[in-house]
């Protein structure tokens, strides 16, 4: 029996945090022997804000060693660069075009950046989620992986197929697949160190806010030393009066590997004092293999290129056909 397909994607903007690995790579790892996966870096959509040309290859190469350092395994995974293979920006032009504007309008993750970027919004932020779109029915995947904030733009995929079925397909004969999303339920939402109640992320000012996989011992300890907790002694799941605390501990069980239960039970006697030193080291012990093996594969030279140029032609073996499918429904000459 041929295996399903997953496929997903993380922007290369800023460094991979501990909520990137626990809301999407983790996942991709933990599922990898019984899918074939397609993973690749999001660079095009990561021109949707401002970005520093001198960054962008680095960036992306970086991604994707980090990719390798959490333990994808090329054989079972492909990652390629999502700008390497133009049939992403070509489908998400023909899905332009079939896509209702105000379908984008109410987009969340728009919204929020939209407000970040102030006066000179791009129309690519606007129509980022429809490239997502493309990029995601290029590989007709069966699952899609990705972190609780994905969740409408993969409802807005879905959106798009079964609009382009209605109007290109014939009746029970549709032209795409429908994708389901993938969401797992612990760790699909880091929050910030300094807010519980806000998601861990790249964009946020302060460093202090996350904590990124290549941060060091030191670092690490610091930011955990420095992050907001609550004055409250005994440490639970689950209290919606206290995000931090839960947030804590949900890293805490995430790094170390220990069941909810024994964390529940480990910590509900404790302080924040007693507590954070234990967080302190099963986050570090967690991230030495990473970031040794990271540094390993950034220092071969030439292995980043040939991963690189191997994950294309596969990419392009499953996304050409498939585009050239698309056109064909929408009625373009394919035949020269
Ligand atoms: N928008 C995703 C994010 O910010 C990245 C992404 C781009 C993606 N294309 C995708 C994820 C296709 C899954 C599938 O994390």
């Amino acid at each position: 029996m041929t295996q399903q397909r997953i496929l997903s994607g993380i922007q290369p903007t800023g460094d991979l945090h501990l909520g990137n690995y626990l809301g999407a790579i983790r996942n991709w790892v933990d599922i990898q022997e019984s899918y074939d996966s397609f993973l690749f870096m999001a660079d095009l959509h990561a021109i949707t804000v401002p970005h520093d040309p001198s960054k962008l290859a680095e960036n992306t190469y970086k991604v994707a060693a980090m990719y390798l350092a959490c333990g994808i395994d090329l054989n079972h995974a492909t990652i390629f660069v999502q700008s390497h293979v133009p049939a992403h920006a070509e489908l998400a032009w023909l899905f332009m075009c079939i896509t209702p504007l105000n379908w984008l309008d109410d987009m969340v993750q728009f919204k929020e950046k939209a407000i970040k970027q102030g006066e000179a919004v791009a129309a690519g932020l606007l129509t980022y989620p429809v490239l997502q779109a493309a990029d995601i029915m290029l590989y007709e995947p069966d699952k899609v992986p990705v972190g609780e904030d994905q969740k409408q733009h993969l409802e807005l995929t879905r959106d798009i197929v079964n609009s382009f079925n209605h109007r290109f397909g014939k009746p029970k004969q549709p032209v795409l697949k429908l994708p389901e999303p993938m969401i797992r339920a612990e760790g699909a939402r880091v929050m910030s160190l300094t807010d519980g109640t806000k998601k861990m992320s790249k964009s946020d000012l302060s460093d202090l806010s996350r904590i990124n996989l290549l941060d060091p011992p030191d670092l690490i300890q610091t930011k955990i030393k420095k992050c907001k907790t609550d004055p409250i002694k005994g440490l639970t799941f689950g209290d919606p009066e206290r995000p931090e605390c839960n947030n804590l501990l949900t890293l805490y069980m995430l790094m170390s590997g220990k069941s909810k239960d024994e964390v529940a039970a480990e910590c509900a006697e404790m302080g924040w004092g007693q507590f954070k030193p234990l967080l302190t080291e099963a986050t570090i012990a967690h991230l030495k293999p990473i970031q040794d093996k990271y540094y390993a594969i950034m220092n071969e030279p030439g292995y980043l290129e040939s991963v690189l140029k191997d994950g294309k032609e596969k990419a392009e073996a499953i996304a050409n056909p498939t585009l050239l499918k698309v056109k064909k429904a929408m009625g373009y000459s394919i035949s020269v």
